[in-house]
């Protein structure tokens, strides 16, 4: 959550500030900030609550603080309300330390307790605004030395934190630390800058390098020097970025999130295909041997959100194929359960970002406890990539909407991949079984073009669902978990309540809610649960419900009694969520847009969820 920027160099830091925020803003849209060293060595700070577009308003574009080194931030709020005086910057009490942070610092209450009794007080209600003062206080201690200061804050903070720092009178450089909160470092011709995320730095540098966990850096114009937590010095070599600049654009698109729907196809593809060698789906890229897979006594499928709902997809497959059991845990549940595990476990962990906090702690869990971890991640060098013992990697570019699509899409199929391989690791594919399986796989980024273009037969549903206050979604098994995606893209699109039940639950006290005209979604892709699904959707129907079919299969039958129906292509049972799921993406994304609400950046959210 939050992002931040810094940049110094000759060119001018405001406009640049700004428009690196702006690559940011799906990381938290309560309000923004920049500080921006002025000629005269004092510092010149902005803000504005609400979207950035206020802030750039605010400043003309920047124009209105000159100067060649500064920070910023775009907030979602943790501690104290949206307002100017929680944005950040955030400046000490003595003005000798100004900073921007994204994280938590959990024991701010007893440091800022400590802050009062030296004579310290405070503006607003922010852990950033104490983490700003306890830096100035080491500083003078440290007799003004930003090293020594950062390190005894350090020693001192407990939480999470990517600091961004600006010392007064030291107005050609940026310090930073960072500690479980993500933070990539870059250099370019022109200077050096900083970011929460390559998206922001990009178009400014040639090369990058992630600063690591407890180490410090120093920018200046000239380059970048690294230290580790007593202060060493070390070197660090910097990569370059290959990530095509054209992603962070919309292009012909309205909105991210359409552009990155209509992604998926190729997501999936490039996702399938680096996964195979001579045609056969191989897991020697990312290390793990098939003795490893042999001797697996359980499997953990850890998330949270849209990617725990692509691993509550995944565990059908996996159970079914490789014959293994698979609980799927949220990671915020999953971290304190005290789970049973050992050597013979593996854990996947499955995050776009990689940097989710919950599931970082989660992995690290797993890790302690002995079992193997594989992380599913989209974002290449991040947190979570970097922890796991062996990374799956999901390729579906840099996703902007703060609701996923593509990346959701690239879990499923990074998901059967590692089922297949599973399967066969543990003897329990025939080549032609594999052959049949990894025919189907192919043939999904195809049929996911044809759901697309389903997109108009779905403005009846949307209408019926744009002014409703709760809408249902109902599946068994495979499809219940589609419907749990599809509940949560409406949700947090629509603000429209809406709910996923495993169809033969219902009768057993939601069905309460069902009255005259209440929109029903069933999803039917599985051809053994048909008969049940029939008769769950018809106790919804004589109850009053308005009741569409989402269905694949030739049996007309299943739309009897609906008010509308989708036919979805054909493909493997255990692969339908891959093609269930867009067309009610698509449906989210229409009522947002009837509802006339921020599709790319829904209220309350932001994409990276670094905070517990
Ligand atoms: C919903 C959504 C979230 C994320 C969740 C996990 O559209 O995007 O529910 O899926 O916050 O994020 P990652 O995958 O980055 O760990």
């Amino acid at each position: 959550m939050c992002g931040i920027v810094g940049y110094v160099g000759r060119k001018q830091a405001g406009p640049l500030l700004l428009d690196g925020l702006s690559r940011l803003e799906y990381r938290g849209y309560d309000s923004a900030g920049i500080a921006v060293f002025r000629e005269d060595g004092g510092i010149s700070i902005s803000k504005a609550v609400g979207k950035l577009s206020n802030l750039i308003k605010k400043t003309e574009g920047g124009a209105l603080l000159p100067g060649r080194c500064g920070i910023g931030h775009t907030r979602w709020a943790t501690h104290g309300a949206p307002s100017e005086q929680n944005a950040h910057p955030h400046v000490s009490m003595h003005g000798g330390v100004t900073l921007v942070h994204n994280g938590i610092i959990e024991n701010d209450r007893e440091l800022r307790e400590e802050l009062l009794g030296e004579g310290f007080r405070f503006y607003s209600e922010t852990d950033t605004e104490v983490a700003a003062n306890y830096i100035e206080h080491c500083f003078d201690r440290a007799e003004g030395e930003p090293k020594q200061a950062i390190r005894r804050f350090m020693e001192r903070a407990r939480g999470s934190y990517a600091l961004a720092i600006l010392f007064q009178g030291r107005a050609d450089e940026i310090w930073a630390v960072r500690k479980d909160s993500p933070m990539i470092i870059g250099r370019g011709e022109d200077g050096c800058c900083l970011a929460s995320d390559v998206q922001a730095i990009l178009k400014y540098s040639d090369s990058v390098c992630y600063i690591g966990n407890r180490e410090i850096a120093r920018l200046t114009e000239r380059g970048i020097s690294f230290f580790d937590e007593k202060g060493r010095t070390i070197e660090k070599e910097m990569g370059r970025i290959e990530m095509d600049g054209r992603a962070a654009e919309k292009g012909i698109y309205p909105y991210f999130m359409l552009k990155e729907i209509h992604e998926q196809p190729a997501a999936v593809e490039e996702t399938l295909r680096s996964m195979l060698r001579d045609g056969r789906i191989s897991l020697s890229g990312i290390g793990i041997s098939d003795s490893a897979l042999q001797k697996l006594r359980s499997v953990w499928i850890v998330a949270c959100g849209s990617a725990f709902y692509a691993g509550s997809a995944l565990q059908y497959g996996i159970e079914a194929l490789a014959g293994i059991p698979v609980r799927t845990e949220l990671a915020s549940e999953f971290r304190y359960r005290k789970p049973l595990l050992s050597s013979e476990d593996l854990v996947i962990l499955i995050s776009q970002s990689g940097e989710t906090a919950d599931t970082l702690a989660a992995l690290r869990e797993a890790k302690l406890r002995g079992a193997s971890t594989l992380a599913i991640v989209n974002v290449p060098g991040s947190s979570i990539a970097r922890e796991a013992d062996y990374v799956l990697y999901t390729l579906a570019g840099p996703e902007v909407s703060v609701a996923t699509t593509k990346a959701y899409s690239a879990q499923l199929m990074a998901g059967y991949i590692l089922c297949l391989a599973l399967a066969r690791a543990r003897g329990r594919l025939t080549r032609a079984e594999e052959e049949r399986l990894t025919g189907a796989l192919r043939e999904l980024p195809e049929k996911i073009s044809l759901c697309l273009s389903l997109s108009d037969s779905l403005s009846g549903i949307a209408e019926r669902c744009r002014d409703a206050r709760d809408v249902f979604f109902l599946g068994r098994g495979i499809d219940y978990a589609a419907g749990l995606e599809a509940a949560l893209k409406l949700k947090e699109l629509s603000y429209i309540h809406a709910e996923a039940y495993a169809a033969g639950e219902l009768k057993h006290g939601a069905i309460s809610l069902i009255e005259e005209g209440v929109p029903v979604i069933g999803i039917l892709s599985q051809p053994e649960l048909f008969e049940k699904m029939r008769s769950n959707m018809a106790e919804v129907k004589s109850r009053g419900g308005c009741l569409y079919a989402l269905f694949m299969g030739k049996d007309k039958e299943l739309l009897s009694g609906t008010d509308g129906s989708i036919l979805l292509p054909e493909t493997e049972p255990l692969f339908s969520a891959s093609l269930s799921v867009i067309p009610l993406q698509l449906l989210a994304y229409r009522v947002s847009v009837l509802r006339g609400l921020d599709v790319d950046r829904p209220r309350n959210l932001a994409k990276s969820v670094t905070v517990e």
